[in-house]
């Protein structure tokens, strides 16, 4: 019998206060499974959309627990564990109701933690950069290539960026201005979004852009992308899919199961936290929050400009 533990739920469809904190049992692992004391667990803009009000609201999946990446301490072990021991520190993704103290995961969506990343910037490393490691992927990002981000401040966007520099592609990167030194120090020529986009990045890049990868779904990203690259193949959404078939771009997305998108993204794991721990790749973390704080952390995601990872701490 394990302790219960605070655990965030969403006791109906709205804004952040459908939030509450509750005591909640984590149960023990089963075979292949472990019970993990969670030290972080990343936000991401999806756990505010799975509870937002919407036409397919569906009252028989609340409560909803929410959370899909965490990083923590192996507490426990259930049977035929193969690789985990108590007192290893981990990070996990893709976990169902990570905001909580302690959850039962399988071993299989675990790695290790390397010591140079601390527990804030490891929660939200793997959702975010399996992410981007698609749409480079399915966009056949390389060197030569000339790569336009949408959103590059953000954390899908600050792994395109970073990743597809490491790809040996030159990146443009649309934000805000107050993140544009950022994304000079990450390897990308910045500029801001809105009216003059098109001429902005067309000056910027003084030759044709091969790529564009939009992490924003605006009707500005879209039509901008389409404009600026001739191979529609070669423009991906990751927001915008209400218009991306119309247009003939990809719409990339990430569920569970086994297409070859998911595939992509799986794999890309080792990969991620090899390049974190050898501080190649860089997880900016713009705040964390205590669990009981996680209505203003969702606040703060919903407005769109946290210029980083925000991460609740149970
Ligand atoms: N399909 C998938 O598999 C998948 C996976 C992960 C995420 N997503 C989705 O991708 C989106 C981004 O996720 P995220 O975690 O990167 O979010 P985030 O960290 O909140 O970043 C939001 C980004 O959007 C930019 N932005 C905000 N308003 C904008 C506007 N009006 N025009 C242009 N850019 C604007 C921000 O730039 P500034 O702050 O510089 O203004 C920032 O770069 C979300 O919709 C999320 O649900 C999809």
């Amino acid at each position: 019998m394990t302790d219960t533990s605070p655990t965030v739920i969403a006791v109906g469809y709205g804004g952040p206060d459908v939030l509450r904190v509750i005591e909640i049992d984590p149960g023990d692992p089963g075979p292949g499974e472990v019970l993990l004391d969670i030290r972080a667990a990343a936000v991401n803009p999806i756990d505010w959309k799975l509870y937002a009000p919407s036409p397919h609201a569906d009252p028989t999946r609340l409560p909803m627990r929410l959370g899909f990446e965490v990083a923590g301490v192996v507490a426990a072990v259930g049977p035929s564990v193969r690789w985990l021991s108590p007192g290893d520190e981990v990070i996990a993704w893709r976990v169902r109701g990570g905001y909580t103290g302690r959850l039962v995961v399988p071993e299989q969506v675990t790695v290790r933690k390397p010591a140079s990343l601390d527990w804030a910037a490891a929660s939200g490393l793997l959702l975010t950069g399996a992410t981007a490691v698609h749409t480079l992927t399915a966009t056949r990002t390389g060197t030569g290539d000339v790569v336009l981000v949408h959103g590059g401040s953000g954390g899908v966007g600050r792994m395109v960026v970073q990743l597809a520099a490491l790809r040996g592609a030159r990146v443009i990167a649309t934000a805000s201005p107050a993140s544009h030194d950022d994304l000079r120090a990450l390897g990308a020529e910045p500029v801001a979004y809105g009216t003059g986009l098109v001429e902005r990045v067309r000056e910027a890049a003084g030759a044709p852009v091969t790529v564009a990868i939009d992490t924003v779904g605006s009707d500005e990203a879209l039509d901008s992308s389409v404009e600026l690259v001739a191979d529609r193949t070669r423009i991906a959404t990751i927001a915008g899919f209400a218009r991306a078939a119309g247009l003939g771009v990809l719409a990339l997305g990430g569920g569970p199961g086994a297409d070859p998108g998911t595939q992509v993204r799986e794999a890309a794991r080792a990969q991620l936290v090899e390049l974190a721990a050898d501080q190649a790749l860089d997880v900016a973390v713009a705040g964390v929050y205590p669990l009981d704080q996680v209505a203003l952390a969702h606040e703060v995601s919903r407005a769109g400009h946290a210029r980083g990872k925000l991460v609740l701490t149970p």
